[in-house]
């Protein structure tokens, strides 16, 4: 049965949820879903804004009927071209032959890319700053090239002002009824799990999100409707000024979080000391993960969200810990910068941690590594204490 719901008095969401799926792209943990949001606009002629994952395709086409109500489609319009929202163009191209799917040159690259099908006859190729209108209503295509893939472009309907944005201020999270931002109590629900989003699948493109953000500053915008999760029709600024903050790898928090691998438990409890110290001497709100135990999605997106960071981790077959390994290289593959970092390192016959730790941190720009790594042999020892007092000065002085 169709399950639509307008987000104003032409414009009507007819996407849809997935409460199964364990991993987003194999890789990211759901616990709470995800959401795929299209939308048919219906004017003198009627234009679908991208389409969903293959997951829900049925919900989707039952939708998108309902939504038309017996109307033809003119127009697809392809934001994206990450198969979560394109897995149905085959589908809407056969049941509306005459549509015309509009995208940019990379937009119909990607097309025969992935797909097997003759779209040609379809093509309504635009350029940056071109105006489709359909009526009433008028779509100004500003492309987001990298934002998180070279085809993506955000879609501006002009007389409601509003932007299709395509990944960008969205969120992992199904929606629960309650389409819009302000009908969710979205601190609780949805804000830990846009930043684990941004972080992880746009955070390397903090320039390039930057970019689109200037581009559009001189557009009047009243509601952002993204690919995932709710959509945005009031307080703009706290989604808007959370991507500021972000693509500008800015923390949002003046605190620690501490981050151990441990096989035997040695590292953790240096790790507990330290925190521990931490705490007494004021500082509130601190975070402690362990890499085996927590997916490093959540570890990154905490990693977006505060100022200092300190990594432990044990030395193993000369090298890092393998989780250890990999979170930090994903980090800087992401291109996680202005950070603050302290280091714990430990090993029982030749200690390397410490050392490869540094190397990667040193990869990332503007990473500053406070004092010297704490060198823990096998375990903490009695008279580490004043080594440890010390380290936890140099972190606390450097929040200041
Ligand atoms: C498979 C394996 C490889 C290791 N390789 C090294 C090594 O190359 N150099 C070293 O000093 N210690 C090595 N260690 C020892 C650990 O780094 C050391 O015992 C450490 O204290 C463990 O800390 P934990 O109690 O937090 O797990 C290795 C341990 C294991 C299990
Ligand atoms: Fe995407
Ligand atoms: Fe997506």
């Amino acid at each position: 049965m169709h399950c639509i719901q307008n987000i104003s008095k032409n414009i009507i969401w007819v996407g849809g949820n997935d409460r199964r799926l364990e991993r987003f792209e194999n890789m990211f943990p759901i616990p709470s879903g995800v959401c795929y949001n299209s939308f048919v606009i219906i004017d003198s002629e009627t234009a679908l804004i991208d389409t969903v994952d293959q997951s829900i395709s049925r919900q989707f086409i039952e939708n998108i009927i309902e939504a038309l109500d017996g109307r033809n489609l003119d127009y697809l319009v392809l934001n994206h071209m990450e198969p979560d929202h394109c897995a149905n163009i085959e589908e809407i191209v056969r049941r509306y032959p005459n549509i015309k799917i509009v995208g940019n040159k990379k937009t119909f690259q990607m097309i025969s890319q992935f797909y097997n099908f003759d779209f040609h006859m379809n093509m309504h190729e635009v350029k940056e700053g071109d105006v489709l209108c359909i009526g009433e209503h008028s779509l100004k295509f500003f492309f987001a090239p990298m934002v998180h893939w070279p085809e993506v472009m955000f879609t501006y309907e002009m007389t409601e002002k509003i932007l299709f944005s395509a990944d960008a201020f969205g969120s992992f999270g199904a929606l629960s009824g309650n389409l819009f931002s302000d009908d969710t109590d979205f601190e609780c629900t949805y804000a830990e799990e846009a930043r684990r989003y941004y972080a992880n699948i746009v955070g390397k493109y903090g320039q390039q999100v930057q970019a689109v953000m200037k581009k559009l500053s001189s557009c009047e915008i009243k509601m952002i409707c993204p690919l995932h999760g709710p959509v945005w029709r009031n307080n703009l600024s706290y989604i808007l000024n959370k991507y500021d903050l972000w693509s500008r790898y800015e923390p949002e928090k003046k605190s620690v979080m501490l981050v151990y691998a441990s096989m035997y438990g040695n590292t953790e409890n240096v790790m507990n000391v330290i925190a521990n110290k931490l705490a007494v001497k004021g500082v509130k709100d601190m975070h402690m993960y362990d890499v085996s135990k927590t997916h490093p999605s959540y570890i990154i997106s905490d990693a977006w969200k505060y100022s200092h960071i300190i990594f432990a981790s044990p030395t193993y077959n000369l090298g890092l810990y393998y989780g250890m390994e990999n979170l930090m290289k994903e980090l800087a593959a992401l291109q996680f910068q202005n950070r603050k970092v302290a280091l714990v390192g430990n090993g029982s016959w030749a200690p390397r941690a410490s050392k490869v730790m540094e190397e990667i941190a040193c990869t990332m720009k503007n990473v500053e590594i406070i004092g010297n790594p704490i060198e823990i042999t096998s375990s903490m020892k009695e008279e580490q204490h004043k080594a440890i007092d010390e380290f936890v000065d140099k972190i606390i002085e450097s929040m200041k």
